[in-house]
């Protein structure tokens, strides 16, 4: 790996481009959050093509000042809004704008592991943006992870845990609860998930999707994915470990759930925890902690890198959204 050199983007320093991760964008003098917006819009081509390039890019020191000027801000884009309520996510969130959204609700304490938005549905967004409100007085990063990277580490380390992955798939099993739970990560209400007022809107919904369910006798909703692929294939030839095993496994355990059989291959057979160690490892290994300071934002490509959210003391406001 050479040394990388910054180059300039219309008075923004691009730093890290190339194999750094990961890419960072900064003002070369303060701007108003319209003329960042204003930039952001001319330049939206070339950040694309870093953003295809390298999986993430944190543009820090634009100074955004709040929910509508990261609104703005992602406006420049013009990319499809992907949103919240129509999407089969299962964490607690709340609108702030259209697109803008709060990131989580689960209480401080609770660690969101990696994963990619929604690759536990067959739906889910391109890209994710992020903006810092307000920085938690100590922790809450927000680690990154690229799955490519993670997926050549496997390769090598675990071929047939890599192979049964790609020729299986996976499945997921999940009971969401009758009201939101906000003490967890994964406390969505089958309601709430499903855009619907009752049982048989639920079901319609679910046998669209190809889902399998059973109804709990406390209402809450038992659910299984169909066969989702947990490789995919990027558009510049590589591959990605593009699942919510990590996350399923070792996340999602709440008063209704349990990692450990929330996933198993797609003809049913069980996922070995020693490969599951091994990728978490790994990917720990592969993790950078982006380090909130207010106004940043960062734009991910949720196809090729991961995220998730560090645990933290303070009050912490990172607001997300989503494109299609
Ligand atoms: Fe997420």
């Amino acid at each position: 790996m050479g040394e990388i050199k910054p180059i300039t983007l219309g008075g923004v320093t691009i730093d890290g481009a190339g194999d750094g991760f990961p890419v960072e964008a900064t003002p070369q003098e303060p701007v108003s959050a319209a003329a960042a917006a204003a930039w952001a819009r001319q330049h939206r081509q070339a950040i694309d093509d870093l953003l295809a390039a390298n999986g993430a890019v944190l543009f820090r020191g634009f100074g955004l000042p709040s929910d509508a000027a990261f609104d703005q801000f992602i406006a420049a884009f013009d990319w499809p809004n992907f949103t919240y309520a129509e999407s089969l996510s299962n964490a607690v969130r709340r609108n702030r704008t259209d697109r803008v959204f709060t990131a989580n609700e689960a209480p401080p304490e609770v660690a969101i592991f990696l994963h990619h938005e929604m690759a536990q549905t067959p739906i889910y967004p391109s890209r994710l943006f992020f903006f810092c409100e307000q920085p938690a007085h100590s922790g809450g990063a927000t680690p990154i992870c690229r799955s490519d990277w993670l997926l050549d580490r496997l390769a090598d380390e675990a071929p047939d845990f890599v192979a049964a992955c790609a020729e299986k798939g996976v499945r997921y099993s999940q009971t969401m609860p009758a009201v939101d739970d906000l003490a967890s990560g994964q406390g969505r209400s089958w309601g709430s998930t499903l855009s619907a007022d009752n049982r048989a809107t639920a079901e319609a919904k679910l046998a669209r999707l190809g889902y399998e369910w059973q109804w709990q006798a406390d209402e809450s909703l038992s659910v299984t994915t169909p066969v989702l692929p947990a490789i995919r294939q990027l558009q510049d030839g590589r591959q990605s470990f593009f699942n919510q095993l990590i996350a399923a496994f070792f996340g999602w355990k709440d008063a209704r759930n349990d990692g450990q059989k929330a996933i198993c291959f797609g003809d049913g057979s069980p996922i070995d925890s020693t490969a599951m160690a091994l990728a978490v490892s790994i990917a720990e290994d592969l993790t950078v902690d982006l380090q909130w300071k207010q106004g940043d934002v960062a734009l991910v490509d949720n196809l090729r890198v991961m995220h998730g959210r560090r645990p933290f003391e303070g009050e912490r406001r990172v607001l997300a959204s989503l494109v299609a």
